[in-house]
């Protein structure tokens, strides 16, 4: 028999009970400790406790947000028909997990169905009718899950990049206090829910200064606001890091925590007009916008793994200001992005695989969230790309 010296047998068990523990770790008991770590979820998952996808959100995540079933369009389609079966479904399925449950959103310019803005000749209604109809809607939502819902996304993607507010029917019929009117009676529906500003491109000086003002005369006028979410729909060269950490600050500057909301990295060719999230923007499938159809190669996967890092080692760095960070899908295979802004392609949007395997950059940032944060210091803001 061969002699097996006894340190190299003790070695190999240490790096084993290593290896498994490492394995173990997930986003929730790492991460999800210097703020919350969440997934919006789709109705397939919620309804499937057996499927990989549900295990995995339990597993990763310690809050959840409605990818859609809480929208406008979902839940009242047409005047006097309310549609509760998913919302209540996706709500008790949170609730069953112990998980914080998120709802997503109550004034939106998108998917929020015509019937709302006009009358029964299909005329714009007046100011005082659509006051009414928010008033209405919103006691209505968020009254029926009142002391279930941890935080609302109040009003959804008001400003364009610009700063200006967006000339959605909420604007152009009922003008600038749409706003503080929708937080009103968010708060008036439910006044232990926290109350959130959610919007895109985040990172653009004009825009976040735009929020914030309005986060400050909200403040002013006594109204709760709780937190702005920076959605983060993100590329690999956008948004330039500095203006992502400049944005962070000066929201938190406003006296409100920061949300990241929607979390994913679009690893894909734009078509040239690109930018931004406006869901109804789409163009077309062509082989060339879709080079993962068949695998990625391991270059591209280091460098997008070095994306996911850098943000990571901003929200540590941030973790004070930062109340939660959610992703916009549990993994590859649910995400947005493969139908969007191009239908049929084959995003690597998030941390998870198509089969809910977590990525290798994952043990990377689980590493960064243990680590002391001295190490990392020096990083802030010289790696802009
Ligand atoms: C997206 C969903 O992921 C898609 O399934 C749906 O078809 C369109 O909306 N900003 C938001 C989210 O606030 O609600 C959007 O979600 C993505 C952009």
């Amino acid at each position: 028999m061969k002699k097996v010296h006894v340190s190299s047998i003790l070695l190999s068990v240490i790096l084993t009970l290593w290896g498994c523990n490492m394995q173990a770790q997930t986003l929730s008991e790492t991460v999800g400790q210097h703020f919350r770590i969440g997934c919006a979820v789709n109705n397939t998952i919620v309804q499937n406790p057996q499927s990989a996808a549900h295990k995995h959100v339990c597993n990763q995540f310690n809050s959840v947000v409605a990818e859609n079933c809480m929208k406008a369009q979902f839940l009242s389609p047409a005047e006097g028909v309310w549609n509760w079966s998913e919302a209540d479904a996706f709500v008790a399925f949170g609730e069953r997990n112990g998980m914080q449950v998120i709802g997503h959103c109550l004034i939106w310019h998108s998917q929020t169905a015509d019937w709302m803005f006009v009358d029964q000749d299909g005329k714009e209604v007046s100011r005082e009718i659509l006051i009414q109809r928010m008033h209405w809607y919103i006691r209505t939502v968020v009254g029926r899950y009142k002391g279930r819902i941890a935080g609302w996304d109040v009003c959804n993607e008001c400003f364009e990049d610009d700063g200006t507010r967006r000339q959605s029917p909420w604007q152009r019929i009922i003008g600038d206090d749409y706003i503080e009117l929708a937080f009103r009676f968010a708060h008036e529906a439910d006044p232990d829910a926290e109350l959130y500003y959610n919007d895109y491109s985040m990172s653009v000086p004009a825009k976040y200064e735009a929020v914030c003002r309005m986060v400050s005369d909200l403040k002013k006028k006594g109204l709760r606001i709780d937190a702005v979410g920076m959605q983060s729909h993100n590329g690999l060269t956008w948004p330039k890091l500095s203006n992502y950490d400049r944005a962070i600050d000066a929201i938190a500057a406003t006296g409100v925590k920061v949300i990241i909301s929607e979390l994913d990295l679009n690893v894909l060719p734009n078509p040239d007009t690109f930018s931004g999230a406006e869901v109804t923007q789409f163009y077309e499938y062509t082989p060339e916008l879709d080079p993962y159809a068949k695998g990625m190669d391991r270059t591209t996967e280091d460098l997008i793994g070095e994306r996911w890092q850098a943000f990571f080692l901003l929200y540590r760095q941030h973790a004070e200001q930062i109340a939660r960070v959610t992703f916009w899908a549990a993994g590859d295979a649910d995400s947005w992005l493969n139908d969007w802004p191009i239908p049929g392609r084959h995003a690597y949007a998030t941390l998870f695989d198509r089969d809910y395997n977590p990525k290798s950059v994952v043990k990377e940032i689980i590493k960064m969230y243990e680590g002391q944060m001295y190490r990392y210091r020096y990083v802030r803001r010289t790696k802009d790309k």
